[in-house]
Formats: structure tokens, sequence, C-alpha cells
């Protein structure tokens, strides 16, 4: 069992703050729907979990099984187990995805292993996400469509098996089929992963059932409860929310 504390999390982003006092804790094998409107702090608190450095923590904290990870650089973070599954992957011209995948698995082992080595269980999970092989061989997101970038961060993520994945708006983008896989991939969960998942949709989160949910107004999160939150605002919107607020 692992937990992920974020406490009383405030964040600036060019002397503008963002996100207004957050908690959240997040156990093992816990999935948690986080939706709110455009532009009020969803992929800023994820990219604050994870040490983005433009993206200052002014107050409170963020704890992995009760040790402060604030201190920690991203690769540190992702050591420690977290992943973000990001909303606008990072291209990376000149990299090729499968070098990028075989650095990434053996910056996280002990072993290094060789890519002769590693490219069966690459190759494996990305047949079991549909993702073409070719998208291996070529630069990382370079060109690819939306759903493939999308899918490649979903490979990352099974590759690493984080103890913590931050998952941003990845069924944008994605086509019904991709939809299906993409989902029945995040329900594979073979060490209890505990889950923060962006969307603003219902049909995603009736595939990946959360058993939380929170709505984030204007940087703090303003109700919580389970899925039954994520159909109102399929039903009604925002408003009710707002009043809240
Ligand atoms: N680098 C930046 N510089 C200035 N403002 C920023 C920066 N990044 C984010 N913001 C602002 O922070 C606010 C929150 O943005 P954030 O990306 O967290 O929203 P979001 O809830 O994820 O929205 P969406 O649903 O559209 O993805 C927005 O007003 C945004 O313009
Ligand atoms: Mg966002």
């Amino acid at each position: 069992m692992h937990k992920l504390e974020i406490r009383d999390l405030h964040v600036k982003i060019e002397d503008k703050e963002i996100l207004k006092g957050i908690n959240l804790t997040i156990n093992s094998g816990e999935t948690h729907a986080l939706m709110g409107p455009n532009g009020n702090g969803k992929s800023t608190l994820l990219m604050a979990i994870m040490g983005h450095p433009k993206y200052e923590v002014t107050q409170g904290d963020i704890l992995i099984d009760g040790t402060s990870i604030l201190d920690l650089a991203v690769d540190e973070r992702s050591k420690a187990g977290l992943f973000l599954a990001m909303q606008n992957p990072q291209t990376i011209p000149g990299v090729s995805n499968l070098e990028f995948l075989k650095y990434t698995v053996n910056a996280h082992s002990e072993q290094k292993q060789k890519l002769k080595d590693i490219f069966g269980s690459i190759k494996q999970q990305a047949q079991d996400l549909d993702f073409d092989l070719n998208m291996l061989k070529r630069f990382v997101n370079d060109g690819f469509s939306g759903g493939e970038k999308k899918k490649n961060e979903i490979l990352q993520l099974k590759l690493l098996n984080p103890y913590f994945a931050l998952i941003d708006e990845i069924d944008s983008g994605l086509d019904v089929d991709a939809l299906d896989v993409v989902s029945n991939n995040l329900n594979i969960n073979p060490n209890q992963q505990g889950k923060i998942i962006v969307s603003h949709y219902d049909r995603f989160f009736k595939k990946v059932i959360p058993t939380h949910a929170h709505v984030i107004i204007d940087g703090k999160i303003v109700t919580s409860g389970g899925a039954e939150i994520v159909d109102k605002i399929n039903r009604a919107g925002y408003n009710w929310v707002k009043e809240l607020s």
C-alpha cells in the first residue's frame, strides 16, 4: 500500500496564483477523477505534483508514504513512483522512440538492459495498445497524430508501472476504438496503482470507473464524492458546482 498526499497546496505560475489550497489523498488501488471547467488548475495540479520547475509551490506539501517530495527533481519523483501522462506530450526530434523507451526503463532499474533484451516487452506492451510498431522507430512523438501521442504516453506508463499515475486528458483525440483499447489497458492494474485521471467526459469514466471524484474551480477542490459527481456534471454542467465555490 502506498499513499500520495497533497496538503494545502498553493502553486504560482509567473507570479499568478493558480492553485489556492488543494488537499487530496490517493491510496494504492484508488482511481480519482478530477474534473472542472477549462483553465481552473487541473493540469497545473498534475504538473506541480510531478515537479515541473515552472510551477512554483508557495505553500503546502506533497508526500509519498509520509515523506515530502517537494525537494525532489522530476526524475527523482519518477523514481519515487510517479508518472505523468501529459495533456500535450512533447516532441523530441532526433531521439528514436525505441531508444527513449529503453533509457526510460533502464533509468528505473538497477540492471541496465540492452535493447535486444528489452524489445520483447516493449513490443508486447505496444501490441496490447494496438500501437503501430513503426511508431517505435520514429522520433519521439514527431509527426505523431493526436491519438498516437496519447497511446505513446500510455505505453510509457505501462512500461514504468508507477505507484501513482497522473493522467491528463488522455481520452481527448482518441477515436472510439482507441478509447476502448486505452481504457482496457488502464483497467489492467497488477500492482494496485493509484490514479488521478483528468477528463471532461463521462463516457471515459464509464470505461475507467473512478472510486472518487473531485471538481476544481478557481484552484480549489469545491466538491468531492464518488462516480455520481461525474454523472451529475454530464447532466447538469458546472453551474451547481460554481454555486458551491
Ligand atoms: N505557463 C503559464 N503561464 C501563464 N499562465 C499559465 C501557464 N500555464 C497555465 N497557466 C494558466 O493557469 C490557469 C490554469 O491552467 P491549467 O492548464 O491548469 O487548466 P486546466 O484546468 O487543466 O484546463 P483545461 O481543461 O483547459 O486543460 C489558466 O488560466 C492558464 O492560462
Ligand atoms: Mg488541462
